[in-house]
Order: structure tokens, then sequence, then C-alpha cells
């Protein structure tokens, strides 16, 4: 047994020594090496010109090629160059251009479970906000690029940067929040680190996909001053911080036109005045026509090519879609496989680094968390006077959720917790619930140790308050899944688990609800709980860094990048718009006949309106500009310490510098989000108040910072719709700074001119 083992071992050793002798010549060889020397392999010239170098060398079939997509994997059914991914576009192995291999990675890497690959799943995008925190946004991003390229893919599918006109979007948890400064900073950061690994990030959904309801038909009404101040503006931020590769566009119509053939979107504003130089993508299904997408500015279809196939090639032909246009399309593709550095820098598949993935999610769990009240200091709980604690709900014996659908993240060795069974008409494979195994009941005994921690379902009301009785305190684990492909309702957490929070709340005043979300929830129950914890959708570390919050071993720091509206009906649409059931009873739905539903898509589906009336009144502004009270503010998000604001000064005329003093007047140390927001003079006709700047503060007990924050000006100006650019209104601007949106301690007006 032993002589075996030893034998086994030299003979592995043996294998590494001669793999490593043999690596050079391994890697020679492997076609994707770009072993061979192109001229267009020069790395010193510029993108523009090697991208240049290719065009001239390829076929109209050849560029046609590279304008569409192949299909999806799962659906093929011969082999095909996809690593399986959501799309790719085929590589040209004579001019050693390679493959485009695109994934969705919103929250890590998807769709592993079918490949047996793993990756990290870090917290929600929105959960991910809370920590208003670039620095940890690039590192988030750059994870997930390098487990992308570890599992084989050249392009993320992820950056999501919408803002939630309609917080009940079932796509709410992928996206940063309503404000278009820190979206935009935080997106623009989280796809700069993508593409920090060679390869080609992607902002999406480009523009106003603000609901999943009837996604592909809605036409969205809004005014240009508007969008171009808000949704824009969040992707024209992130464009600026990223140079993003790709742009997806929507299913969506805007004022008429979907969205990848909107001449407005896509040219004038996207290629024309942000002055992107990637290209444009459709969302899957997205397109529905050549000649009129190609000159709107769409530059490739995904998934397939219904129209950017043999259509548009007869449209070249005939000279309907002329040669230059066609060109530059793929002079974008080609243009971003060398501007990111992938062709410099091919993939090659390895095993990624789970551990220094496990590190970075768990801190970034514990940015995102938001403490959202802790009625006399309830939290944290002290390991050395706690004799018991019960856990209610949630799944908290096994799990923390995740978000669905295409960003759907896979468990590691499974959902420990079963996927109901899928309801009759409801969508595909990745439409199910998934549980991530980080499990709060194994976390919080390890912080507990000395106290008997222990765990029931919730299911039985009466069996959780006589839990919730016998013990010094109790936690509530409610949860609200949200996935793409439909609406929440409401915000209002389920009946059972309102029902279930009152009555664990009636048993015993030391009750802690946390909430696994998406998005905002409302809480008929919030003056009966002691405390509330946000936690989002936290990732395979979610329990780990709840239960260093809990235990104060982590002092909490996040701040809400939404709002939490008191109920559904201060929405600006209080109800959702939903689309008109189909006339035709036979209509396929994008659960029955997929085949029928892809095919009634590209034709075109009855539109249904939805009016952003609410114009430029996104989250906050909304709430201000209405004078509705709320739940808990953009902006709030509590500490285990408190912090004091002092000593305002604003400088400087053409960028203004913001700046005061912080000081941590607790006995913890603390991260502060201190905020920094402006209102506009008068005839600008702007809502009261908007975010121009913030700083992550960190302090010691009773220790004072100045800090100073440095505004661009472009952030105090408006859209003018008669000269289509942006101007500043002169007269006075009120600077206001402190803690949350609606605790700003300090303000002082400054002229502007
Ligand atoms: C989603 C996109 C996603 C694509 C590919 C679409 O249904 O809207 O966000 O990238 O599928 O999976």
């Amino acid at each position: 047994m032993f002589h075996a083992r030893r034998s086994s071992a030299s003979a592995f050793i043996l294998f590494v020594a001669v793999m490593s002798l043999l690596a050079p010549l391994a890697v020679a060889q492997f076609p994707g090496a770009q072993a061979k020397q192109y001229p267009w392999s020069d790395a010193s010239l510029s993108p523009d010109a090697r991208a240049d170098m290719v065009l001239k060398e390829v076929t109209l079939d050849e560029k046609i090629s590279l304008l569409h997509g192949q299909g999806m994997s799962f659906f093929a059914t011969k082999p095909t160059e996809s690593n399986g991914g959501a799309g790719y576009s085929v590589s040209i192995p004579r001019l050693g251009i390679p493959a485009v291999q695109m994934a969705d990675s919103a929250y890590g890497v998807t769709r592993g479970a079918a490949a047996g690959r793993y990756s990290t799943a870090l917290p929600n995008n929105l959960g991910a906000a809370s920590s208003w925190d670039p620095e940890a946004a690039f590192e988030y991003g750059a994870l997930i690029g390098r487990e992308l390229r570890d599992e084989g893919y050249s392009m993320s599918l992820g950056g999501g940067v919408n803002l939630p006109r309609e917080p009940r979007d079932g796509r709410t948890f992928e996206y940063q929040g309503e404000d278009p400064l820190l979206a935009g900073t935080l997106v623009g950061n989280f796809v700069k680190g993508v593409q920090s690994q060679n390869l080609i990030g992607d902002l999406k959904h480009y523009a106003l996909n603000d609901q999943e309801s009837g996604r592909n038909a809605v036409n969205v009404n809004i005014d240009k001053r508007s969008m171009r101040e808000s949704d824009l503006l969040a992707f024209e931020i992130a464009l600026g911080i990223s140079d993003a590769g790709g742009v997806m566009c929507s299913y969506n119509r805007l004022n008429g036109d979907y969205a990848c053939e909107n001449s407005y979107l896509l040219t004038d504003v996207l290629k024309k005045d942000f002055h992107f130089k990637g290209f444009v993508l459709s969302d899957w299904g997205g397109t529905h026509s050549a000649a009129k997408a190609s000159h709107a500015g769409l530059d490739q279809e995904q998934p397939g090519q219904s129209f950017y196939g043999d259509a548009l090639k007869k449209a070249v032909e005939s000279g309907e879609v002329l040669q230059d246009e066609l060109n530059d399309h793929v002079h974008r593709i080609l243009r971003t496989i060398f501007a990111t550095g992938l062709f410099d820098h091919p993939v090659r598949k390895k095993v990624p680094d789970v551990e220094g993935g496990l590190v970075i999610a768990e801190t970034m769990a514990e940015k995102s968390i938001v403490l959202l009240k802790n009625e006399k200091g309830v939290l944290p709980l002290d390991s050395s006077t706690l004799h018991s604690l019960v856990l209610i709900g949630g799944h908290a014996d096994v799990g923390v959720l995740s978000g669905g659908g295409s960003a759907q993240v896979n468990a590691p060795g499974g959902s420990p917790v079963p996927p109901p069974p899928r309801a009759q008409g409801q969508p595909g494979a990745f439409m199910r619930t998934e549980w991530m195994p980080s499990s709060p009941l194994r976390a919080l005994k390890a912080q507990f140790s000395g106290a008997k921690v222990s765990y029931v379902s919730g299911d039985n009301v009466e069996e959780a308050s006589t839990a919730a009785k016998g013990a010094d305190a109790a936690i509530v684990f409610a949860y609200v899944w949200e996935s793409e492909g439909f609406d929440l309702k409401t915000l209002d957490l389920p009946e059972e688990q309102n029902k279930l929070i009152e009555a664990v709340a009636a048993a015993n005043p030391r009750t802690i609800v946390v909430l696994e979300t998406g998005s905002p929830a409302t809480m008929r129950w919030v003056d009966k709980v002691a405390a509330v914890i946000e936690a989002w959708y936290p990732g395979i570390r979610g329990a780990e860094a709840l239960a260093n919050i809990v235990a104060g071993k982590v002092n909490p720091s996040g701040k809400l990048a939404i709002t939490f509206p008191k109920s559904d009906a201060d929405l600006p649409h209080p109800k959702l718009v939903m689309p008109p059931p189909p006339s035709d009873p036979k209509f396929p739905g994008p659960g029955g006949d997929f085949g029928g539903f892809m095919a009634a898509m590209a034709k075109g589906l009855p539109a249904f309106q939805v009016y952003y009336d609410e114009k430029l009144k996104v989250g906050y502004k909304w709430y201000d500009a209405e004078k509705k009270a709320v739940l808990f503010p953009f902006g709030y998000g509590l500490s285990y310490t408190t912090f004091a604001y002092s000593g305002l000064s604003v400088s400087g005329e053409d960028a203004p510098t913001v700046s005061f003093t912080v000081k941590n007047t607790g006995a913890r140390a603390g991260t502060e989000i201190a905020e920094a927001y402006s209102s506009l003079p008068e005839a600008a006709g702007e809502p009261p108040k908007r975010l121009i700047g913030w700083s992550r503060v960190e302090l010691g007990p009773g220790e004072s910072k100045q800090v100073s924050i440095s505004v661009s000006r472009e952030r105090l100006t408006i859209y003018d719709e008669t000269t289509d650019s942006w101007k500043l209104v002169p007269g006075s601007y009120a600077v206001m700074v402190g803690g949350s949106s609606q605790d700003l301690p300090l303000r002082k007006e400054i002229m502007l001119h």
C-alpha cells in the first residue's frame, strides 16, 4: 500500500517535471496562443490601426460571421466552438482572431453547473452598491474577470446600470441603485476591473429597460432631458470610467423604436455624444431588423442570425447597407479585441483561485450589509452574556438566497434548498431559486460558541414564537426571491413572513429581522422589532459576513443605494404597468413554446405604453419633490458607533471642493460614508437635490478627519433640449453634507456662473 502510494507519488512528480519541460512547446502549439505573427500582432500600433489591417484581409462572409452569434450552446445539435456561455462570435483562425466567448456575470460567472465549473458568488449588485466603494467595485469586477478567463471566457455580460424607476423590477438586484452618479461610478469601476484582466466588459441594458413585465413589447415614453440626466447619465459615467468594449441594447422600445434599432440611443447619444468606440450587441433576441438596425448603430446580433446573417449580407449586396457602414460594425468588434488586450493575451483555462475569491466575497458582503434599525443597541449581540439565540425561517440552517435568471451563479454542490417544482408555464431551467451553501446557523454557532444557537423553520408560527420566548434573542430571516423574467407584484413581504415576524416580535423584545431581498421591502412591523438588517443576496460568504456583524467583529458601514418607501402607494407608479393579455390565446409565452416565442419576438410584439412621467424625479428625487415620507432614505445606514459633522467650506468656482470634518463620537472604530448633495437654482427646474460626491472615511474611536470631495462641474449642470447640450444655470447652489440624503446637518450656499 505504502509502496503503491510512493510510486504513484513519484510518477506524479515525474509527470510534472516532464510537463514543465514540455510546457513552452505546448504553449507554442496551442492554437489560441498567437504563436504565429501577423502584421497586426505589433502591440505598439493603435487598436484602430490594427483593426484596419485585419479589416483589409477579411472576406464579406467573414465580416458577416463576426456580426452575429451562433445560437445558444444548450440548444446546439452538433459540436460548436462555444465555451458553454450565453453566446459567442466565431474565430477567424487564418487571421489569428479569437472567438469572443460571452458569459453572463453580474455577481459571478454563471452556468457553471452544466460544465462542472466553480465560480465565486459575490453579493448581488445592489447589495454591493451599498458599499459606495469604487475600489471594491473594481476588485469585484477583477475577480469576475479572472474567473471568466480561468473558465475560458473572453467577454462579460455583466455591468447592469439601469436605474430602478420601477423598483419592483425583477432585476433590481442586478443593478446598482437609483442615483446616476453612484451607479455610474460603481458600475464603471466594476467593468474597469473586468477589463483589467484583458477581457471585454459590457454595460447593459441600454436603455430604460426598467421592468421585466412585457419587456419585449413595452414602449417607454420619456423626454430627452429626463433620460439624459438620469438613466443615460448612469451609462455615460460608467462608460467614461470603464471604456467598456461592449454595450448591450435592451429589449424594450423607446419613444417608438426598439432600443436595438433606435438611432437616437445608439448613434446620436452612445456613439457620437459618449464617444463609444466599442460595439453594440443586442440583448438575446432583441434584434428586429437588418438594415434599420444597422443604420441605427447595432453592430452585432445575439444570440443568432435572424437578421445579421443572410439578411444583412443581402442588404449589403443590394447596396441597402453600405460597405462603410458594414466595415464600421466589423471595425468596432476587431478594435475591441485589440483595445482590451484580448488578442495579445489569449485566454487559457485553469482552476480558479477559490480561496482568494472567498476572501473577497466575505469582505464585500461585510461592506454591503446595511443596518437599518438598532433600538437600544440590541446589536451587536454580546457573546459574554448571550445564553441562547434562535434563528427562525429563511432556510437559515443551510444557506442564503441568491438572485435568479441569466445572472444566476450556481451554488457549489447544488442548492442546499431544493428548488420548488416548476410551475406550469414558468420559463427555462435557469429560472429556479438557488440558495448558496453559506449557513447562518453554522456561522452564528461559530461566533457564539458559549450559547445555545438553534433553528426553527418558521413554518409553524406557534412553534416559532414558543422558541423565541425561550431565547435571549431571536433572528427572523425573511426573504423575497427576485429574478429576470418577472417583476415583484409588491414590495411587501409575503403575508406569511409578515405574520411570522409579528408573532416572534410579540414573543421576544429582542427580535432582529434579517432581510434577504433584491429590492427595497416595506415593513409594516418595523416599530415592533428591535433591529433590522438588510443583507440582500449576500453570496457564498454571506452568512459569515452577517455573523461577523451580528457579533460585532465587523462594524457595519453599508448605506442604501435605493430608497425604501413606506408602501407601494408612494411609488411614482403605484401599480406596475402590465402588458395587455395576448389577443390570440395561442400566442406563445416565454414559458411555453420557446422557439415560437423567439420567432414572435423577432417579428416584434404589439406595443403597450409606459409613461415615465416622473421624469427627472427618480428615487430620492421623487420622494423629496413630492414630500413623501419614506421608511429608510437613500444613503441611509447605521453603524455601531456615531459620527458628527462640522466645519463645511466650499471653494473653487469651476470645480468646487467641498471640505468638512467628520468625527467618530463613539467608542468603536467605524467607517462613515459621508455624502454631499447640492440643490440647483430655482430656474433650473430640478428636483430639490442631487448627489454630487461622497467619501468613505475610516475613523478610530474619538478620531476626527478633514474630508475633501472634489465635485466635477458637470455634476451641477442640466441638459438643455433646445441646444442638445449641458449647461450650468447661473445662480445660488446649496451644498449639503451629512450621513444620508435626509440627514444633512451642514449647508452652505455658493454662487456659480
Ligand atoms: C438577458 C441579458 C443576458 C442575456 C444572455 C437575456 O435574457 O436580458 O441580460 O445577458 O439574456 O443570457
